[in-house]
């Protein structure tokens, strides 16, 4: 390769990464510049060399049954549905991993349902999986987890006696936030997850989560560490926002605040207990 063409070869990887590609989908690469070409009218069929395999065709993202993807109100409405007919934690993993109508499922490595004691009678509840929890199926795996992780076992919980979610149940690409509509598609099966696991006390991992689940317009510093009455089923438990351990990982003065809200935390656990 010529210095020119690798600096070139530099510069689209260096875009890609920027632009928050981290895997590869096929084994082989495939020349898609060179696939418009060649699928211009051409005089005879050009084949592929037998030792290579052919590309494999990836499904549509936007829709991966193919066909028209459905209106986002038709995809809520169905998710709505397919939730509700979800009796056991069990059930509902089964019913989410079939559910077709959110698009993130086609980029996601696997779905990412809990982790935890569905027992417990705390809950947390983050944004999405990362890169980390997409690959191990599990969320708060990686290095916002591991803080989780250690902010749970200063009050004295951990994943034994604590139960763990998101917002929304796959990976969104490069780690980006879930668009309000992947999250209003994924909130039907979250607020049943919440209502069947039937925690005492609901912790909202940062602004999105405390946004999403609260019905809080405005920004996590505001609400962060209040105390809200969440309504899930037929009871009313408690809800509590604070910021999301990525957050403290890029702000760690902050942690001071977060500590005081997991100090009332263990304070409301013990409280009940
Ligand atoms: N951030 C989240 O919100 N959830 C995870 O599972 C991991 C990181």
């Amino acid at each position: 390769m010529t210095a020119d063409r690798d600096r070139e070869v530099r510069a689209v990887l260096a875009f890609y990464q920027e632009a928050g590609v981290d895997a590869l989908l096929d084994e082989t690469p495939v020349d898609r510049l060179a696939q418009d070409v060649a699928s211009q009218p051409v005089a005879a069929p050009v084949a592929a060399p037998a030792s290579r395999p052919a590309p494999s065709v990836r499904p549509s993202i936007a829709n991966p049954l193919g066909g028209a993807p459905p209106s986002p109100e038709a995809a809520v409405m169905a998710a709505r549905e397919a939730a509700r007919a979800a009796t056991s934690l069990e059930a509902l993993r089964e019913i989410l991993s079939r559910f077709e109508g959110c698009a993130l499922r086609a980029t996601a490595t696997q779905l990412v349902f809990a982790d935890g004691n569905p027992q417990s009678r705390v809950m947390f509840v983050g944004e999405a999986p990362g890169r980390d929890e997409d690959l191990a199926g599990l969320p708060f795996v990686g290095r916002s987890g591991k803080l989780l992780d250690r902010m749970m076992t200063a009050i004295g919980l951990d994943r034994s006696c604590a139960y763990i979610a998101n917002i929304v149940p796959w990976r969104p690409p490069g780690n980006r936030t879930p668009t309000p509509q992947e999250s209003a598609i994924c909130l039907p099966f979250t607020l049943r997850q919440i209502e069947l696991a039937n925690p005492d006390i609901l912790v909202c991992l940062g602004g999105p989560a405390a946004q999403t689940l609260l019905g809080i317009k405005g920004g996590i510093t505001s609400i962060r560490g209040r105390w809200f009455r969440y309504q899930s089923g037929a009871r009313e438990i408690r809800a509590l926002a604070t910021w999301h351990p990525a957050y403290l990982l890029r702000q760690p003065l902050q942690k001071r605040l977060v500590w005081r809200d997991f100090l009332a935390l263990k304070k409301a656990l013990e409280e009940r207990s």
